[in-house]
Parts: structure tokens; sequence; C-alpha cells
């Protein structure tokens, strides 16, 4: 089956939605769902790759980000970053970056805080709150969307870049 035929299939003709090759949603009925999907998602890191969670306070954004951690092979804890604002990891020479920005007021904070670069670098970079730092941060790979249903949670993930549609594509196969 052609690519082409599968978006016009899918794809509403008044573009009111991505076409669905580039867009993924999943039911995540507990926190173990949330982690797989995260750790379903690390393969797929690059240097450079970013990952934007979004989402309401306690929709799950640190648990995804987890289970990346961990599907990469990060040992022991991995702490929300709310306080320190990021927590640095690395991995056999990949570099990563959790970022956590809800308690910023300013977008401005981003450059005052000299974390900026890390976004123009060869850092993975996951990061909370993106919506906190306005317009200061490129485009993500993939962004990631969790929402509430009952006392479960939803995933809504849409490729924005290549990279983000590479890692769409192992999700299907995972
Ligand atoms: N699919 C799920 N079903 C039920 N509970 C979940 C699910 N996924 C995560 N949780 C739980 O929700 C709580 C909040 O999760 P988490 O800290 O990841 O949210 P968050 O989006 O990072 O919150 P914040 O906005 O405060 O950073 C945790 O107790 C976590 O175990
Ligand atoms: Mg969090």
């Amino acid at each position: 089956m052609s690519l082409a035929k599968d978006f016009a299939l899918t794809h509403p003709p008044d573009n009111s939605q991505p076409p669905a090759a580039s867009h993924w949603s999943e039911e995540l009925e507990d926190s173990a769902a949330t982690e797989r999907l995260g750790a379903k998602l690390a393969p797929c890191l690059r240097p450079g790759t970013r990952i934007y969670l979004r989402g309401e306070l306690g929709s799950g954004k640190t648990t995804v980000v987890r289970g990346l951690l961990r599907g990469v092979g990060v040992q022991g804890g991995v702490r929300s970053p709310s306080y320190s604002l990021v927590e640095p990891y690395v991995v056999s020479r990949l570099h990563l970056y959790h970022f956590d920005f809800y308690r910023f007021n300013d977008p401005r904070e981003l450059r005052d805080a000299g974390l900026a670069e890390h976004f123009h670098g060869d850092g993975v970079c996951l990061v909370e709150w993106p919506e906190r730092a306005g317009e200061q941060l490129p485009p993500p790979d993939l962004e990631i969307v969790l929402g509430y249903r009952g006392t479960a949670r939803t995933a809504e993930i849409a490729a924005i870049t290549e990279t983000g549609a590479q890692c769409l594509a192992r999700l299907r196969e995972a």
C-alpha cells in the first residue's frame, strides 16, 4: 500500500488534523503503560533529538521521560527537575537533558539561566512545560500531549520533523 494512498484515506481534506502518518494516539491504562511508551521511544533517540511533553499537572510527563531514560540505559532514579530546571544524564556518549520549565515566569529565564545553548548542540532534549519557555525554543522533533481519561491517561503524539516521523514509525512497529 502506498503512503500517499494512506494519507488520502485518513487525512481530512480541510487539514483540520495532521496526516495519520505523523500522528499517533495511545491509551495509557496505568503508570506502567506510560513508562512503557517512553521505553518504546528510547531506540529512536539520536544526538540532538528534541521531544517536548505537554499536558496539565500530573498528566504523566515525567513518567514518560522516566521510561525513556531507563530505556536508553539510565540506572537509578529519575527525578523531576522542577527545582533544578534541568537534570543531565550521560549514557554511552549520548548526552540527555531533562528540562522542566514549570517554574518559569518569563521566557527570558531560559537565556539568563544559560540553558538555551543545550537546544543547539548534540544533546537529547526532553522538555516538560515547553510552553513556559515561550518562543525561545526551536521546534521539537516529536511533541507528546498527555491528558486525563478518568484515572488513566491518553497520549497524542505528533511528529514535527523527519526524525520524529521515524520515531512514530518505530512506535507503530513496537
Ligand atoms: N496512565 C496512567 N494512569 C494513572 N496514573 C498515571 C498514569 N501515568 C502516570 N501516572 C501517575 O500520575 C502521577 C503524575 O505523573 P507525573 O509526575 O509523570 O506527571 P507530570 O505530568 O510530570 O506532572 P507535572 O506537571 O507536575 O510535572 C504519578 O503518580 C504517576 O505515577
Ligand atoms: Mg513532571
